[in-house]
């Protein structure tokens, strides 16, 4: 069987993973694996059971049970329904940290998230991939913007989802989860001690993905045909 691969891209919120993400996979024919969709679910799925979020005991007592699935085509299941979109809401944005900051649920998750990359070679993005999950990762990226270029990222992104918010919430919403996310107790946002850091503030997503495509290739010699 030929050797499975494992690229990790972690960093803040909104710093392009995904789009960058996605593309590496589809240049490399790798499965392309959104971490953070899977804790957008699960908080999706807390705040449809009418639970407190910010509840532990609340939020743990829906593990036992829970599906998430990360279909090839982008689409994101839970228990079979289709929360691709519902994930993306303010609502699901400004509660995710609370979740994503509870071990049982993250111990629920990284298992999963283990078991994609042992069936098949991925590109997974999230916030401890390259520290916690896939701590073995062949290529480890670190991918930070300034929160003001984050901020108008985002904000662009929902406009075209025909979400309605304003910059400042947008940028307010970034700060207050990079602040949870980088200070929670188990598996915060850091870069590994072995992870390559790209400041993207001022690279388009072209620059990004031809930046990455190099480290792996220097890393791993996988050979990268076209793209
Ligand atoms: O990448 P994103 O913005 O969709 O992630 C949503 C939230 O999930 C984010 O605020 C932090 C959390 N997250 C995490 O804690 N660990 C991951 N591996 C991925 C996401």
């Amino acid at each position: 069987m030929e050797k499975r691969i494992a690229i990790a891209i972690d960093g803040p919120a909104a710093a392009g993973k995904s789009t960058v993400a996605k593309r590496v996979a589809q240049v490399l024919n790798f499965t392309y694996v959104d971490t953070g969709a899977m804790y957008r679910a699960f908080t999706y799925a807390v705040i449809q059971k009418g639970l407190d979020p910010k509840d532990e005991e609340q939020a743990v007592s829906l593990i036992p049970g829970l599906s998430i699935d990360l279909a090839e085509n982008g689409h994101v299941y839970l228990n079979s329904q289709d929360v691709t979109d519902v994930i993306r809401t303010p609502l699901v944005s400004g509660n995710v940290s609370y979740i994503a900051a509870m071990k049982p649920v993250r111990l629920a998750l990284v298992e999963m998230q283990r078991a994609i990359a042992e069936k098949k070679s991925v590109v997974m993005d999230g916030r401890d991939i390259g520290t916690y999950v896939l701590p073995n990762a062949e290529v480890k990226i670190f991918q930070i913007a300034s929160v003001e270029t984050r901020a108008i990222r985002r904000y662009e992104e929902n406009l075209e989802k025909g979400l309605k918010t304003t910059l400042k919430e947008v940028e307010e919403d970034l700060r207050k989860r990079d602040y949870i996310d980088s200070h929670r107790e188990f598996s915060p946002l850091k870069p590994a001690p072995d992870s390559v850091l790209l400041d993207t503030s001022y690279m388009s997503v072209l620059e990004v993905v031809e930046a990455i495509l190099k480290i792996i290739k220097e890393k791993t010699g996988i050979e990268i045909l076209c793209h």
